[in-house]
Parts: C-alpha cells; structure tokens; sequence
C-alpha cells in the first residue's frame, strides 16, 4: 500500500529533475544529495463525507526534518497520504520545489521524487528481504543491471542486518529490521522527500532510538527532506527542526522544534508529554 510498495519509483540515472522541466514526468531522477522542499498549501482532502485535512498548510525545508504532531484521528496519516497521491486533494497545492504535483498519480510523484513509508510498515512478509527491496526499483525506467545492483548493495552497506538476511523471507524479521527494510526499500525510489508515517510504533526505545538516529543521518548525510509523523512527539521534537501540530484536520501550531517543545501548554493539549 505504500507508494513503494505500489512499485513507483523514479526514472533511473542521475540528472536533476528540476533542470528536466518539472519533477512530475519523471524524466530524470534528481542527484544524489540534491534537496527539495515540500510546501502543502490549504490542502482540503477526506474520505466520503469526512473532512480529514480542512485547510492545511506545511512547509517542510529542503534538507530538513520536519515534525508533523497531533492525537489520533488529527489527520496526520491523511497528509501524507495526500502528499503521495495515494487519496486525492480536494483543494489545495502541493509543491514539490515549486512544482505543484497535486492531482498526479502515486506513481508520478515517486519519480517526482517524493516516497512514502505508510503506517504499519507494508513489509510484504512472504516475499524475501530483497524482492521487498526490488519492489523500491520496480517503475525505475530501464537501464542497466549493474545500477540496480549497485543500489541494492549501497542500502546493504548502509543496513548491514539486511544484507545479512537478503535470502530471508521478510516474515522473520524482527520490528525494528522490518522498519529499515521499508526505509531502504523508499530509499530505493531515490526520494528527495521521504514521507515517515510513526517509524517508532511497536518498537522498544533502544531500537526507536536507532530509527530516530537514522532519520538524523538521511537528513544530514543524504540531503533528504523528512517529514516525520510521530505520535511521540517528544522523540520527534527531539531531531526534528520544525513541526507542526494538527487537531481534528487543522493547523494548531507550527513552530521552530524547540520552540514547540517549550510550549507546555501546547504539550499538555495536543502534544500528550
Ligand atoms: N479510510 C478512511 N475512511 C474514512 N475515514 C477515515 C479513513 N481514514 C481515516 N479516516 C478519518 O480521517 C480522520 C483523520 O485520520 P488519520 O488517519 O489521518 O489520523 P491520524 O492523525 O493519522 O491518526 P493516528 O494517530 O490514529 O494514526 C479521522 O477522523 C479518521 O477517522
Ligand atoms: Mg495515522
């Protein structure tokens, strides 16, 4: 169900989409370490007759973190969901480095440049750690084997308890493996934007610690544009630059992540710490 797992992902070889007139027709991926900012404006999308996202706006930094906060049912998940195309926008822009790409398939906006890890993962547990892996490659525009070798062995360097396990099936691994395997696998899309839906959920604080190190890391190293969605808000606040919290579909706040985090008011309302 995540777009990776749909088997989108962007056009192979390097080039710099924003240079190949427009990120959305996938013509060339962009080079690595290039980052994008990802800009939501008056995003109206829902369900039926629910109203999930009534109007909201969210800018997430080229190259940065940015922390997207609220209780249950705020419309977190919606807001990626949006973003990658997965539900329609009712209303609103979505730009990727001024490129509106609201309206486009789930499968342009992977070679856009903008990968989603959903909710609960999306490990597909009877296929092997590496046919999950593939499946991040699957809409790569033809071209050579050795690329797609290479990329693959580049996430087995980067993951080492993947490589380890590349012939297992992905029903045995352990929650916090199963979390890098998603992570590579988006990774695999060449994202400049990498969409985090509660990368810690069901996992033990040593293991979320490391899911948090890593995020820091693609920020850092990779130049990736994160947009984290965390229940735990204080993890979140904690390697995020900005954030934003949502209550019932709306903005309530959005601020600089220390500044947010100092809010006890905020914290005692919406933020549960
Ligand atoms: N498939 C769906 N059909 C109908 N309504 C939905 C659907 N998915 C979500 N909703 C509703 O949309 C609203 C926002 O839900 P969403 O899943 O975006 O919240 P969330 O902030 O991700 O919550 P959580 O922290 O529980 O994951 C909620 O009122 C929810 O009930
Ligand atoms: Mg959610």
């Amino acid at each position: 169900m995540s777009s990776a797992a749909n088997g989108s992902g962007p056009a192979a070889g390097a080039g710099s989409a924003g240079a190949a007139g427009g990120p959305e027709m996938g013509t060339a991926s962009p080079a690595a370490g290039e980052s994008a900012s990802l800009a939501v404006e008056e995003l109206v999308a829902g369900y039926g007759e629910v109203v999930a996202l009534d109007g909201v706006t969210v800018t997430a930094g080229a190259g940065g973190i940015t922390a997207v906060l609220g209780a249950n049912g705020a419309g977190k998940t919606t807001l990626l969901r949006a973003v990658s195309g997965m539900i329609k926008a009712r209303r609103g822009r979505i730009l990727l480095a001024d490129h509106d790409v609201a309206g486009r398939s789930p499968e342009q906006i992977v070679r856009a440049g903008i990968a989603h890890v959903p909710e609960g993962q999306g490990v597909i547990p009877e296929l092997t750690v590496e046919e999950n892996l593939r499946i991040g490659m699957m809409s790569w525009r033809r071209g050579p084997r050795a690329d797609r070798v290479a990329a693959l062995e580049e996430e087995y360097a980067r993951f080492k308890p993947l490589a380890d396990r590349r012939r297992k099936l992905a029903s045995t691994l352990s929650g916090g493996e199963r979390q890098m395997l998603v992570i590579a696998r988006a990774l695999l899309a060449r994202p400049r934007v990498l969409l985090l839906d509660e990368p810690s959920l069901g996992l033990a604080p040593r293991v979320m610690a490391q899911v948090m190190d890593l995020v820091v890391r693609l920020s850092r190293e990779r130049g990736l544009t994160i947009v984290l969605v965390e229940q735990n808000a204080r993890a979140a606040l904690a390697i995020a630059d900005h954030g934003v919290v949502l209550n019932l579909g709306r903005v309530v706040a959005t601020a600089d992540a220390a500044s947010l985090a100092a809010d006890v008011a905020l914290r005692h309302h919406y933020l549960g710490f």
